[in-house]
C-alpha cells in the first residue's frame, strides 16, 4: 500500500469527500495514507447509518452527508481528495459519478476510485466474487440496483469516461486472513442473511438451494478477498 502514501503525500489540511461511505470504514482505512489534519466528508444516499458510522470514526475530523452520488449537493472544486469505495457497482449512472466526482475536485487534487474485480480469480477469490453476484441478485429481487462485479477494462473505461483526463492504475490484492474471511462469509450465507431469504418471496426455495451450492463451493475451495483496483488520478493545477 506504499503506493497509497505516495498519491497523498504534500496535501496538507485536506478536505477529503468520500462518496457511498457507508458506515465511514474507507475514511478510516484512508486515514492511514493522508496527513493527520485532513477533514473528511462522508456522503451516502441513506443516513440510516450514520449514527453507527460517527461512533466508528471517532478520532477523525468528519461529518456525514446525505446524498446521491450522481447529482452531488456540493460546488465544483470544493474537495483536494474525493474517493469512492467499493460502491460503482451499487450506481445505476457510474460514468455519472464519476464525473461529478471530478467535478467536485479541485485542480491538483486526486481522484481515486477502489472496487472490486472478477477477472484473473483463483478458486478461492471466485468464492468472494460468487457470494457478492449472489447478494447482487437477491438485492435485485427486491428492486435494489446491484450488478454483477466488473472486469478491470470495464472499470478503467468508466473512470476514463467520466474524468476525460489520463489514468494511471494499480492492482492490489488485498492481505485480510482467508480463514477469517471464511467463517464470515460462511456465518453470513447460513444465518445473517435469513432477514433477506425472507423476503424472496415464491422464489425462497431457489435462493436457498443457490446459497446451499454456494456454501459447498466455500467449504472445498476457500474464501479470499478478491483482487481489487485502485484506480486514481490527479486533476491539472
Ligand atoms: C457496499 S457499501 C460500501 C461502503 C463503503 N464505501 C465501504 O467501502 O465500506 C455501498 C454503499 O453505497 C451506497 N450507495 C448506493 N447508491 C448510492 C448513490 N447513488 N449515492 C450515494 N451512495 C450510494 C449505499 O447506501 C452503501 O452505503
Amino acid at each position: 500500500m506504499e503506493f497509497l502514501k505516495n498519491i497523498f503525500k504534500g496535501y496538507e489540511s485536506p478536505e477529503v469527500l468520500d462518496i457511498a461511505t457507508g458506515t465511514g470504514g474507507f475514511c478510516i482505512f484512508l486515514s492511514e495514507f493522508i496527513e493527520a489534519d485532513a477533514h473528511y466528508t462522508g456522503l451516502d444516499s441513506e443516513d440510516r447509518l450514520f449514527p453507527f458510522a460517527e461512533k466508528q470514526t471517532q478520532g477523525l475530523n468528519i461529518s456525514f452527508e446525505k446524498g446521491d452520488a450522481m447529482a452531488l449537493p456540493f460546488d465544483d472544486a470544493s474537495f483536494d481528495i474525493v474517493t469512492m469505495a467499493n460502491s460503482l457497482h451499487h450506481i445505476l449512472e457510474p460514468v455519472k459519478a464519476v464525473s461529478e466526482m471530478w467535478r467536485v475536485l479541485r485542480p491538483g487534487g486526486i481522484c481515486l476510485l477502489m472496487e472490486m474485480t472478477r477477472d484473473d480469480q483463483h478458486a478461492a477469490q471466485i468464492s468472494h466474487v460468487n457470494f457478492h453476484h449472489f447478494s447482487a441478485e437477491m438485492d435485485r429481487e427486491i428492486g435494489r440496483y446491484h450488478r454483477e462485479t466488473y472486469t478491470k477494462n470495464e472499470l478503467i473505461s468508466i473512470f476514463e469516461e467520466g474524468i476525460t483526463q489520463k489514468t494511471q492504475t494499480e492492482f492490489v490484492v488485498w492481505d485480510i486472513p482467508p480463514d477469517q474471511e471464511k467463517a464470515k462469509h460462511l456465518d453470513m450465507l447460513r444465518n445473517r442473511l435469513e432477514p433477506m431469504f425472507s423476503k424472496m418471496g415464491d422464489k425462497r426455495t431457489c435462493f436457498e438451494k443457490k446459497r446451499d451450492e454456494l456454501v459447498a463451493y466455500i467449504e472445498e475451495n476457500g474464501f479470499k478477498p478478491c483482487s481489487s483496483l485502485f484506480l486514481w488520478c490527479a486533476k491539472q493545477a
